[in-house]
């Protein structure tokens, strides 16, 4: 008996005529006429549809297309109000800085912790219901002791990794380097049972490379895991910054040196892409929803994978630059503009978003579920597109090709 449209499914499920099955595995495999079995949160088979185990609940795929949830590694769902004004005036001629930051800082503040939540969760499903199934978000529109570690605490719910920014900008009326020396001690010290990363916006009008610098030893030294957002807005030692640290990604590079390209690249020389072993590096996350919103010019990423660099997409949904949660319409615009194959630009927002965030392998036996790829063991995030193939994605710009989605083995749509 298949029921298609069950939304907690019993302890098996046999998801079978798949037309195509787009693993992102280590191999890149892309299976044909296939099917694939969700035990609990966890993958157990997958296979060609003739060989398919029993299982205790069927569902017909109807001969559409099957990828990983996407993983969204970029997002700053923390957030009240909106900058449309702002974004007008954009459109308008005038250049995105980031001082705009200070108003949704004010609409944040003003917000209670209820409708702050309510807000970040309607986003959270807003992004799941197009196909995400994983989600960094940080803090960032708070930036003072009390709102940063609200915003930590609320996104600890919400979100399946956090990341503290209090390092977005200086509040107005405060010392740089005042306002560093609460990041790095305080504020940091509030947050941290919250959060897992740190990242500081390492820009003109933001944080200098020695302010961003101190951020980032102290949060290191903190435990935490490290990111950096770097030549967003010009060349800037952003890059340099995150590779010298070990950050896990440096994200926007829309404006990178040679050197910046090569750095990246060498990071990445420890590691055997083949097996998924050794040191990983940092990932060059783009951005290109908010390249486009801001008018910069699209992050260079054809030019990072032929470098050898690991790229990830994603939306980075803020309401400054880019408000939009749409992994779809990122990896539309990869293969439409940025000149990244659909499998590449699909895996840039699959499999590399999940090593932007160290989650693309996980052991098996002591419940660590890798995301981002679909391989026996990990945790089962399905996305069954309205089409026969991923092709789609880029050949129907802008068309709602989501049609079913499964998170940690549930169904969500
Ligand atoms: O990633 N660049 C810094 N932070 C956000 C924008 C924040 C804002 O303008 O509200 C970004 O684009």
């Amino acid at each position: 008996m298949v029921h298609p449209t069950l939304k907690n499914g019993p302890m098996s499920t046999l998801i079978t005529n798949i037309a195509e099955l787009m693993t992102q595995d280590l191999e890149h495999r892309v299976l044909k006429d296939a099917a694939i079995v969700v035990e609990g949160e966890r993958i157990s088979w997958i296979g060609a549809a003739a060989d398919a185990p029993a299982a205790d609940d069927a569902v017909d795929a109807g001969g559409r297309a099957m990828l990983p949830g996407w993983v969204d590694s970029h997002t700053h769902l923390l957030f009240a109000g909106d900058r449309t004004a702002e974004f007008e005036a954009r459109m308008a001629g005038e250049a995105y800085a980031a001082g705009g930051i200070a108003v949704t800082m004010n609409a944040t503040r003003a917000t209670s912790d209820f409708d702050l939540t309510r807000l970040a969760m309607g986003r959270v499903a807003e992004a799941v219901s197009q196909g995400t199934t994983y989600l960094e978000t940080k803090t960032g529109y708070g930036l003072d002791i009390g709102n940063e570690a609200r915003s930590a605490r609320i996104a600890a719910t919400v979100a399946d990794q956090v990341t503290y920014l209090g390092a977005h900008l200086v509040p107005a009326g405060q010392d740089p380097d005042e306002y560093t020396d609460l990041v790095c001690g305080p504020m940091l010290g509030a947050v941290r049972p919250y959060v897992q990363w740190a990242d500081v916006f390492c820009e003109e009008g933001a944080f200098t490379a020695e302010q961003s610098r101190r951020v980032l030893t102290a949060c290191r030294d903190a435990g935490l895991g490290l990111r950096v957002h770097g030549n967003q807005l010009g060349e800037g030692p952003g890059v340099q910054l995150a590779v010298e640290f070990g950050a896990a990604s440096v994200d926007h590079v829309n404006y990178l040196a040679g050197q910046d390209v090569k750095s990246l690249a060498a990071s990445w020389s420890g590691w055997d892409p083949a097996t998924g072993t050794g040191e990983r590096g940092t990932v060059a996350t783009c951005l290109p929803a908010c390249d486009l919103s801001t008018r910069q010019p699209l992050a260079p990423a054809r030019e990072l994978l032929d470098a050898g660099v690991q790229v990830a997409l994603a939306s980075n949904c803020n309401p400054g630059t880019s408000y939009t949660s749409s992994m779809a319409f990122c990896v539309t615009t990869a293969v439409l503009q940025m000149h990244l194959s659909v499998h590449e630009a699909v895996r840039a927002a699959t499999y590399s978003g999940a090593l932007a965030l160290r989650k693309e392998s996980g052991r098996d036996a002591d419940g660590e579920r890798a995301v981002g790829s679909i391989a026996v063991g990990h945790r089962a995030d399905l996305h069954l597109l309205n089409a026969p193939s991923a092709t789609h994605l880029a050949y129907r710009p802008g068309m709602p090709l989501t049609y079913a989605v499964w998170r940690a083995g549930v169904r969500e749509r």
